[in-house]
């Protein structure tokens, strides 16, 4: 009862914030994420192997960056995408989507819909690319979402995540980054969003998150293999590629 309490707050504010939320991002990232989201893209298409993609499932899809990301870079890889789905509980953030991909949604082959990771829509085996981008993080009930995603994966299937992982190494420029990250960014965020409790979270919630070592062996457990793992910027930000088996 206390994690629903917990996961509807969360949502919530991500309605509050969904209207800011892009360009929030924009200026806390300086752009830097593009980078990021375009190397997770081009890894999964690197690990599937194949042309003809048919189903991706973008979890937690917010405004829906990742799957323009999905979009532009199957066209840069010469791949075949039959249909792509963005699901996230926030009614807010899948309304900027809607708005954001109206183009894209015409011709049918993106669907949004409101849903939460641990109890996806989505019929077993039947999933070539799950992605979830800084998503995973906001999923209270963790444990249950990496089984929706083991079992909505076909065999051979690609889990994608990136996300701020919570990192104990040491180093100045951690520490620094570290200062940037829980100190900077939620103020600059408050300030563009007006709503710095929302962004106060966002420090909290990577101290609350598990590391990629702890991350890597629960996938295991779920029959999930590491295919690539990477930290960007000092580890700021964090790559896992995983192939179901
Ligand atoms: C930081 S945003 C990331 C949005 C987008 N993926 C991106 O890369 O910009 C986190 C998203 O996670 C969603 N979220 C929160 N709890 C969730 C849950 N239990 N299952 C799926 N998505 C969730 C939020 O609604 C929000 O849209």
């Amino acid at each position: 009862m206390q994690e629903v309490k917990k996961q509807e707050k969360i949502v919530h504010m991500f309605d509050d914030i969904a209207k800011s939320y892009d360009k929030a991002n924009r200026v806390m990232s300086l752009g830097i994420d593009v980078r990021w989201r375009k190397e997770a893209c081009k890894k999964a298409f690197e690990a599937l192997g194949v042309v003809e993609i048919e189903r991706i499932a973008d979890i937690a899809c917010g405004t829906g960056d990742m799957i323009i990301h999905w979009q532009n870079e199957a066209c840069n890889a010469q791949k075949n995408i039959k249909e792509i789905i963005g699901i996230d509980p926030s009614k807010g953030m899948l309304e900027v989507a809607q708005d954001k991909l109206s183009h894209l949604i015409e011709n049918k082959k993106i669907t949004l819909e409101v849903g939460e990771a641990k109890a996806l829509n989505l019929p077993s085996d039947s999933v070539d690319i799950l992605s979830i981008a800084y998503g995973l993080r906001n999923v209270v009930e963790l444990d249950a979402a990496l089984d929706e995603f083991a079992r909505v994966l076909k065999p051979q299937g690609i889990l994608v995540i990136l996300e701020f992982m919570n990192d104990s190494k040491k180093g100045w420029i951690r520490s620094l980054m570290k200062f940037y990250t829980r100190k900077i960014l939620p103020f600059v965020g408050g300030m563009i969003s007006k709503n710095y409790a929302a962004y106060a979270y966002l420090p909290d919630s990577i101290k609350g998150f598990v590391s990629v070592e702890e991350l890597k062996q629960r996938l295991l457990k779920r029959g999930i293999e590491s295919y690539f793992i990477k930290g960007y910027s000092a580890d700021i930000s964090t790559l896992y590629v995983g192939i179901k088996k």
